[in-house]
Order: C-alpha cells, then sequence, then structure tokens
C-alpha cells in the first residue's frame, strides 16, 4: 500500500510554509510522494528534498500543471481531506491496505474534487489545517504504522532521549 499526497493551489510566496510542512508531515509519516498544483516553486522543491537528501528516504516532490488529469487518472483511491466530508473513524477501513492518493486544498478549493474524489473525509467538522488534517489522516490510514517509518540512507538521524539532543551523523 502506497499513500501519495496531491496539494492544490500552491502559491509560491503566500504558500511556501504550509506547502512545505506537508512535503515534510507527507515524508515523516510514510507517505512516498507530494505533487502539488497552482504555482511552480523551485524553492519548495529544493527544500523538501534537502530534508530528504540529509535525513534519508526516497520521497519524491513533483509539481503537476494538470491537477484533474493527473487525479482522475491515478491509479488508486482518491481521498480528499474536507471538513465537510465523512468523518474520518467511520470510513478509513474502507481505504487501509489500498493505494490512496490524499488530496489537500489550499486557500480555495475547486468544487470539481468533490467529485472527482471516491471519498471526501474530514478530520473532524471543524475548520483547521490541512498539515494537521494531513497528519491524522497518515496515522489512521496506517493503522498507527506511520509513526514507525524508517529513512534508509540517512546521513542524520535522531536517537530518542529523555533530555537533550542526540543526534547520529554518518
Ligand atoms: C485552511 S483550509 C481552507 C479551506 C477553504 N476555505 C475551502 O474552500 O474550503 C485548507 C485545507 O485544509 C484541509 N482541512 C481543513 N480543515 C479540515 C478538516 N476538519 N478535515 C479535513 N481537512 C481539513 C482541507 O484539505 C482544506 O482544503
Amino acid at each position: 500500500m502506497e499513500a501519495e499526497v496531491l496539494r492544490l493551489g500552491h502559491r509560491a510566496h503566500r504558500d511556501a510554509r504550509v506547502s512545505t510542512h506537508i512535503g515534510l508531515v507527507a515524508r515523516a509519516l510514510g507517505a512516498s510522494k507530494l505533487h502539488y498544483s497552482g504555482q511552480k516553486d523551485d524553492t519548495l522543491e529544493n527544500s523538501i528534498n534537502d530534508i530528504s537528501e540529509r535525513w534519508g528516504g526516497n520521497f519524491e516532490t513533483e509539481y503537476i500543471k494538470n491537477w484533474k488529469k493527473f487525479a482522475k487518472e491515478f491509479d488508486g483511491i482518491k481521498v480528499h481531506l474536507t471538513m465537510y466530508g465523512e468523518l474520518v473513524q467511520n470510513t478509513i477501513s474502507e481505504m487501509n491496505g489500498k493505494n490512496v492518493l490524499i488530496i489537500l486544498g489550499g486557500q480555495k478549493v475547486p468544487g470539481e474534487v468533490y467529485d472527482i474524489a471516491d471519498y471526501n473525509i474530514a478530520v473532524t467538522g471543524q475548520p483547521h489545517s490541512e498539515i494537521a488534517a494531513l497528519a491524522v489522516f497518515l496515522d489512521r490510514y496506517s493503522g498507527g504504522e506511520a509513526l514507525e517509518t524508517e529513512f534508509p540512507d540517512a546521513n542524520i538521524s535522531v536517537k530518542p532521549s529523555e533530555r537533550g539532543k542526540d543526534i547520529v551523523r554518518k
């Protein structure tokens, strides 16, 4: 099973931090790829790739010009995260073990996404953040295994410790 993320409507300057964090959360919690639409942003791609090079794993970031075509042709289940959807805790069992494309909106969400998606899923019915929604979804989707994601060929990693910073460098 594999999870990929599609972030819609990226704006190079205004969304730099949020989109970078979407990529980092996706990577840290076991997704394999971030696709993003909106404005192509080399700085965003370089920031995420730089983390991957140092901290390991094979996470990829890719700009998508035509997100509708890409989403429609995705080989797996399309899951749009939205506060208006069905609750994740009631629906996640239908997605566990299957390839998923997790679609996250930006400031404005195009209406078509609700129809292109196989599932519109809410992480609570309250307005919050695409980063938080992604994290909770990946945890539930993986049945908790997202927290055990491994990162081969890391040049740097953290050894958990009760206090202070214990960093292992290759
Ligand atoms: C900050 S919200 C803005 C949404 C936008 N105002 C709209 O047109 O709906 C950006 C994204 O965060 C995600 N999001 C926010 N709250 C959510 C929730 N409760 N459950 C699932 N996803 C959520 C959705 O993917 C949403 O498109």
